[in-house]
């Protein structure tokens, strides 16, 4: 068995003439939380489609659990254990909190469905309500839990705070950490909030121009203004 559980190796990839991956490597263990951060339009959201496999590939390789996934489609890919919960909150509006969770899965996974409500206490609450009658955070929880139900073992998340208010980050971050507690799970995780990604997250990846300029344990790497306000540029704290 592969102590990682994701491996991405001189990956090349765009839509069109452009090249927006342009050589990404980086390595995600069993288990670990992984940052990966950049301005804005350097590739991020392209890293995360191409793992998922929505993005094709023009170069490199993508090894999940040890396999090389690089050739798979992304519902294969999926049944493989790989989950994405997209930038774009994508709930129906008209379907209530249940039936969004159900949508698309062939069999009631009844138990998993158990595991999201106590993972979001406010979804089981809301669990007949449409999900046009959702709050913002209350959308993302139920993105997430969707992504939970196909019961992956790495969770990719793209943004997943971005346009929520503090307190509801910081309910979202922490049903995060008892997620990661319950199943072990490994996350890697796209964020304009880095503060909060750095905290929550073991190590961490900084993007640019498609590559990784930067890798250090997100604890450091919270701390090392420099670096941050040289590639992220963004004023922290
Ligand atoms: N579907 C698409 N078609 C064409 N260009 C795209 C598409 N999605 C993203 N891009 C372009 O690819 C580059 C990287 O975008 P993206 O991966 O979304 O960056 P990030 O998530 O870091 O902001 C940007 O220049 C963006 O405009
Ligand atoms: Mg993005």
């Amino acid at each position: 068995m592969s102590a990682l559980m994701l491996e991405v190796k001189s990956v090349q990839a765009g839509y069109g003439p452009m090249t927006v991956l342009d050589g990404l490597s980086f390595q995600v263990a069993r288990g670990e939380r992984l940052a990966m951060i950049g301005r804005n339009g350097v590739g991020k959201t392209t890293a995360l489609r191409a793992v998922m496999g929505v993005v094709p590939l023009r170069g490199g390789s993508i090894l999940f659990a040890g396999e090389d996934v690089s050739r798979l489609s992304a519902h294969q890919r999926a049944e493989r254990g790989l989950g994405l919960v997209p930038q774009t909150r994508d709930v129906f509006p008209s379907l209530t909190v249940e039936e969004n969770l159900l949508a698309g899965l062939k069999r009631r996974p009844k138990a998993a469905l158990s595991e999201a409500y106590d993972l979001f206490p406010r979804l089981a609450e809301r669990r007949h309500n449409g999900g046009n009658q959702l709050s913002g955070g209350e959308q993302q929880m139920l993105s997430v839990a969707r992504a939970l139900l196909g019961q992956p073992r790495l969770l990719l998340m793209d943004e997943p705070l971005e346009g929520l208010a503090p307190l509801i980050r910081q309910e979202l971050l922490a049903a995060f950490r008892h997620m990661g507690q319950q199943t072990g799970i490994s996350v890697v995780i796209v964020e304009q909030q880095v503060d909060e990604a750095l905290a929550y997250a073991g190590r961490a990846v900084i993007l640019d121009h498609g590559a990784v300029v930067h890798e250090d344990d997100a604890a450091k790497l919270a701390k090392d203004t420099d670096t941050l306000e040289r590639w992220v540029g963004m004023a922290v704290h």
